[in-house]
């Protein structure tokens, strides 16, 4: 029995997919540890998607190194994005064994025993249909509560910033049916929620399926499940999507729906196909069918040539909408793509800093506003476990997606529990048993 160790970096998706790497291994004998020094196999499945990830990742890499030495048997093996993006000069380091592409990992036995016979391997091809849609995942997750559900692969969008059209392929939807059949599953197995995963899950198309059928049809076929989705693509969000949504009570009032920029200037340059108007109109839209729906954003400060009128208009957009929560970053230049040959990364890195930071301190004030109107109003939460400080009470997350801590020792994760906010911080809601 050879063990392997999996370390999973960036999105959901890698989550998703490192679920079928063990799945895919397991099937050949291999057995899944959590201890790295026990491993025969040691997995990074990585992330590109900005600079200072990569950095992170190649230390990593580096420490493996340690685990090899002690035990030259041990395999090192880079997967992901990474693999996909750095391909050969990860080889060319000599501190790993395999590199996989995310389109590999039906190959990766193949790949594992022929590098422990002393020969280093490559598959970073990317395909038009692989979507592992047949093969069940090894949920990782270890409270056996929520699950993800990979939907999709790929993408074709391009956006100038962006490494994942490169490092993922061209999008390609998963069969319908596979998908009701791992939601149904995740149901028989005991899980309470599932995450519809993709990069732009609203370009999904199957058959006649768009994804407003998909959505009610895995709600519709789950119905005890609560049913989340990411990422919704602002240009792509459709109202047949919104109006699903409000229809099902089981789907979750939580759209997160990345703006990128508040400039249309800049959203242009990122070739992203939507303008703020429309942004802004999408939003009224959610919010006139879903009043109670939280919306989430990710964005980017610093982008190539951004003037400070353009940060304005960033701020603007942030005060506009009144986002629940966001993820922030500075703009990062990544080879190969579109803004990097067209566009100087020509906003300094300590105006960067500034801009980013200040669009954090306005996110944190508008995450305690959105968190103080929860006061008195009482959520539907799924416990997800113990809080993290105290074992007399819980945490879990409401249909909003919003953290929830409340004084309960009777129930247990997997349970709902009605509670009412009694408190808030800007990141979590204090909360009482009714
Ligand atoms: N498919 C999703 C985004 C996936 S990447 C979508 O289209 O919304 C997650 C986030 O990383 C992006 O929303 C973006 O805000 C950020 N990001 C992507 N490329 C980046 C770069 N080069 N520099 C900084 N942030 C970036
Ligand atoms: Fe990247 Fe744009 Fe595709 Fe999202 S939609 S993964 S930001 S290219
Ligand atoms: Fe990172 Fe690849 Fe996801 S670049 S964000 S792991 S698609």
């Amino acid at each position: 029995m050879r063990k392997v160790y999996i370390e999973t970096y960036g999105c959901q998706m890698n989550v998703a997919d490192t679920e079928v790497v063990f799945s895919i291994l397991g099937r050949e004998g291999y057995i899944r540890t959590e201890e790295i020094d026990q491993a025969d196999v040691i997995l990074a499945n990585t992330c590109s998607i900005r600079d200072n990830a990569e950095q992170r990742i190649l230390g990593r890499i580096g420490q493996f190194n340690i685990y090899r030495k002690a035990r030259p048997d041990v395999i090192v093996g880079i997967l992901g994005c990474m693999a996909e993006r750095m391909k050969e000069t990860l080889l060319d380091s000599g501190k790993v064994d395999v590199v996989a592409g995310p389109d590999a990992y039906r190959r990766l036995p193949e790949l594992l025993a022929a590098a422990s016979q002393g020969h280093p391997q490559i598959d970073v091809i990317l395909s038009r249909e692989e979507t592992y849609a047949d093969i069940a995942p090894v949920r990782v997750d270890k409270n056996g509560v929520s699950a993800f559900i990979s939907i999709m692969r790929g993408c074709n969008n391009v956006c100038s910033y962006c490494v994942v059209p490169y490092t993922r392929g061209a999008e390609r939807s998963r069969d319908f049916h596979t998908i009701v059949r791992e939601a149904c599953e995740c149901a028989q197995q005991g899980y309470k929620e599932i995450t519809l995963l993709g990069q732009n899950v609203d370009s999904y198309h199957f058959g006649d399926y768009d994804f407003a059928r998909l959505l009610a049809l895995v709600a519709e076929s789950v119905p005890d499940l609560r049913i989340r989705f990411s990422t919704s693509n602002p240009q792509d969000i459709s109202d047949a999507v919104i109006e699903t949504m409000a229809a099902h009570a089981n789907i979750c009032r939580h759209i997160h729906l990345p703006v990128q920029s508040g400039s249309d200037r800049i959203l242009e340059k990122m070739r992203r196909r939507y303008t703020r108007a429309w942004y802004l109109d999408r939003v009224a839209k959610i919010r006139a069918l879903m009043p109670d729906c939280a919306i989430t954003t990710d964005v980017i400060a610093g982008f190539c040539s951004e003037t400070e009128e353009d940060h304005r208009d960033t701020l603007d957009i942030f005060g506009r909408v009144g986002f629940d929560a966001a993820f922030m970053f500075q703009y990062s230049e990544r080879p190969g793509t579109l803004a990097a040959k067209k566009y100087p990364d020509d906003v300094a890195p300590d105006v960067k800093t500034r801009r980013l930071e200040e669009i954090i301190a306005l996110q944190n004030r508008l995450s305690l506003e959105s968190n103080r109107r929860d006061v008195g109003k009482t959520f539907r939460v799924l416990v997800e476990g113990p809080s993290k400080r105290n074992a007399a009470e819980l945490c879990g997350r409401n249909s909003q997606n919003k953290m929830c801590i409340w004084p309960d020792t009777a129930h247990r994760a997997g349970d709902f529990v009605d509670v009412k906010v009694v408190d808030c911080t800007q990141a979590t809601l204090f909360c009482e048993p009714v």
